[in-house]
C-alpha cells in the first residue's frame, strides 16, 4: 500500500513526481482551494485563470494536469476537483476531500511520490485525505502479468499504485494529527485487505482458504480466532451453514474472531455473510447473473476487516466477529428445493429456493452470536437483488429490530461517507414465509424481497438483543468504472461504518 506521511516541507522544494492541489467550483469559474497558495504564487497568482483555460471547472472527479511553475522540483501539478465552493466560513466537507484525494491518487498510478496540498482545516480533514489517498490508490494486481509465480514483470501491462504520499498543511508533531493518520492507515489497510479477499477468484478463495487467511491476520493483531470446520459444525448442529455448503467439494466453516479490551464495558457482535461463490445451487443462477458472485463473501470480508482494524486501534470495546463461510454449488450432495434443514437455533427451515442461501448461513451465525448476549448485533450481507433494485448500486439498506439503533447505524454510515438508507420490516410480509412442513420457509413474497430476507433473519436473533442488518448487495462490488476513492471490483463497503460503530460504542455514545 501507499506509504503516507505528514510533511511540513514547502511545495517548491519537494522532490516528488507531482503536487496535488484542489480546485473548487466557484460562482465565476474555478477557484484554487486553500493549501495551494505557494503554487498559485509561483504562477504569479494566475493559476485559476490557467486552469480555466485548460477547461477546469472544479467539478468532483475532474483531474487537470499542468506543468509545475518554474523553480519547483516536482515537474507536474495535478489539480483535482472538489465540487462546489463551500460558503465563506465553512470548510470543504470530509467526504469531498476523501473523494478528491482518491481521484488524484488514482490519476497518479505509476508515480513514485506525490505531495498533497489540499485544504486542511483540522486533523479530521487530514485523516480524510489520508483515507482517500490510501483507498483511491488501491488496485488488485495479484493475478496480472502471470500472477504470483509468473514472470511477474508488472511493467508489461499493469502499473504500480502510487508508492508514496506526503500530506502538506498538517501538523506532523501534533498528537491529534498523528492519531488521525494512524487511524486512517489502519482502517484503509484493513479495508484494502477486504477488497483483496472480495476480488480473489473463487477457485483460490474457498471457505477453508478464507478461514486460514483470517486466522493468520487476526493472530498477528492479537485477535483470538476459532474455526469450526465441517466436523465441528455437524457436532454443533449448524444445519443452515452445512445445508448451504452441502453441494460443494470445499466444505463450509464458521470463523469466530474475538477482540477484547481490558477497558471495555460493551460487547458488539458483527456477523458477515461469507458465500465464497454463489452459483445459486440447485436453483442455479442463469448466465449473466453469476459472473460477479465471487463477491458474495463481501459481508464476511467487511466484518473481518472491521474487527482487525478495531484491534489495531485498541478500541475500548469487546467485539466478536462471525464469518459464516460456505460455497453454494449444485451437485449430487447439494441441498434441494423442498429439503428441510434443522438450524443451529433448533428451528426448522423449508428450503424453497437454494439461491436464498445467505439467510441460511446468517441464521446460524446470528444465533451463535446471540448466545453470548452482546449489547448489539450487526450483520452485513450481499443478501438480495431486491435491495439493489430498491437502492441502486451505491447505497446499502439498513433494517433493524430497534428504530433508534437503525438511526444510529445510519448516522454512523453518513459520518464516514458510506451512502446508506433505512428500510422497514413490515410485519405483514412474515406470513409469506409460512411453510406447510417446517417452522418457516427461506422464501416469501417476491415484492419487497430485501425486507422479507430481513424478516427471516430477525427470527434468528436472540430475544431482547438489539440487531441491525445491512444489505450491501448494491455497493459491495463495483462493476462500473472507478469513482472517488472506490475502485472497480470489491469496494469494502460497510467496513468504515462498523469501525465507526465500534468507536461510538467504546466512547459510550451508542446504546
Ligand atoms: N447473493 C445473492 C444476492 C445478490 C444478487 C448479491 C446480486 C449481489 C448481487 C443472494 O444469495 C440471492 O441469490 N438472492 C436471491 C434471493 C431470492 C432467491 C429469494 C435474489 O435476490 O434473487
Ligand atoms: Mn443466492
Ligand atoms: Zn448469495
Amino acid at each position: 500500500m501507499t506509504a503516507l506521511t505528514l510533511s511540513t516541507a514547502a511545495a517548491a522544494g519537494l522532490r516528488a513526481d507531482a503536487i496535488v492541489i484542489g480546485v473548487a467550483k466557484g460562482a465565476e469559474g474555478p477557484v484554487v482551494a486553500p493549501g495551494a497558495e505557494a503554487v498559485d504564487k509561483a504562477y504569479d497568482g494566475s493559476l485559476a485563470g490557467v486552469l480555466e483555460t485548460l477547461g477546469a471547472v472544479g467539478a468532483e472527479g475532474e483531474v487537470t494536469k499542468l506543468p509545475a511553475p518554474a523553480g519547483f522540483k516536482a515537474p507536474l501539478v495535478v489539480a483535482v476537483g472538489l465540487g462546489t465552493q463551500p460558503d465563506e466560513d465553512a470548510g470543504f466537507d470530509a467526504e469531498a476531500l476523501r473523494r478528491a484525494a482518491g481521484v488524484a491518487a488514482r490519476a497518479l498510478t505509476g508515480a513514485k511520490k506525490a505531495a498533497f496540498a489540499l485544504p486542511l482545516t483540522d486533523a479530521a480533514d487530514a485523516g480524510a485525505v489520508a483515507e482517500g489517498v490510501l483507498l483511491g490508490a488501491y488496485s488488485f494486481d495479484t493475478y496480472k502479468d502471470g500472477g504470483a509465480g509468473g514472470k511477474g514483470a508488472r511493467a508489461r501491462n499493469s502499473k504500480a499504485p502510487l508508492a508514496e504520499a506526503a500530506l502538506l498543511g498538517g501538523k506532523p508533531r501534533d498528537r491529534v494529527y498523528k492519531a488521525a493518520i494512524e487511524r486512517a492507515t489502519a482502517v484503509a489497510e484493513e479495508l484494502n485487505r477486504a477488497r483483496d479477499l472480495i476480488n480473489m477468484p473463487p477457485n483460490d478463495l474457498d471457505p477453508e482458504a478464507f478461514a486460514a487467511i483470517a486466522q493468520a491476520a487476526a493472530k498477528e493483531h492479537g485477535v483470538k480466532v476459532q474455526v469450526l470446520d465441517e466436523k465441528a459444525l455437524v457436532k454443533g448442529g449448524y444445519g443452515g451453514i452445512l445445508g448451504v455448503g452441502a453441494g460443494s467439494a470445499a466444505g463450509p466453516r464458521l470463523v469466530k474472531l474475538s477482540y477484547t479490551s481490558a477497558k471495555a464495558d460493551k460487547h458488539l457482535a458483527f456477523v458477515g455473510k461469507g458465500i465464497t461463490y454463489d452459483s445459486g445451487g440447485i436453483s442455479l443462477k442463469p448466465a449473466g447473473h453469476n459472473e460477479t458472485m465471487k463477491c458474495d463473501m463481501s459481508g464476511a470480508a467487511a466484518v473481518f476487516a472491521a474487527v482487525v482494524a478495531a484491534a489495531r486501534l485498541g478500541l475500548e470495546v469487546n467485539i466478536t466477529g462471525w464469518l459464516a463461510l460456505a460455497e453454494n454449488m449444485p451437485s449430487g450432495s447439494a441441498t434441494r428445493p423442498g429439503d428441510v434443514l434443522r438450524m443451529y437455533s433448533g428451528k426448522t427451515v423449508e428450503v424453497l429456493n437454494t439461491d436464498a442461501e445467505g439467510r441460511l448461513v446468517l441464521a446460524d451465525a446470528l444465533w451463535a452470536a446471540s448466545e453470548e448476549n452482546p449489547d448489539a448485533i450487526v450483520d452485513v450481507a450481499t443478501l438480495t437483488g431486491a435491495m439493489m433494485l430498491a437502492l441502486g448500486n451505491r447505497t446499502f439498506g439498513i433494517m433493524a429490530n430497534d428504530e433508534a439503533f437503525r438511526s444510529a447505524v445510519h448516522e454512523a454510515a453518513e459520518e464516514v461517507g458510506e451512502p446508506a438508507w433505512p428500510m422497514p420490516l413490515p410485519e405483514h410480509l412474515r406470513k409469506g414465509m409460512d411453510s406447510s412442513t417446517a417452522d418457516i420457509a427461506n422464501m416469501g413474497e417476491r415484492m419487497g424481497g430485501g425486507l422479507v430476507a430481513g424478516l427471516f433473519l430477525r427470527e434468528f436473533v436472540g430475544e431482547g438483543i438489539t440487531w441491525a442488518h445491512l444489505d450491501i448487495a448494491g455497493p459491495a462490488f463495483n462493476e462500473g468504472g472507478p469513482f472517488g476513492y472506490t475502485p472497480k471490483g470489491g469496494t469494502g463497503t460497510a467496513v468504515r461504518t462498523l469501525v465507526r460503530l465500534a468507536e461510538l460504542t467504546a466512547a459510550g455514545d451508542l446504546g
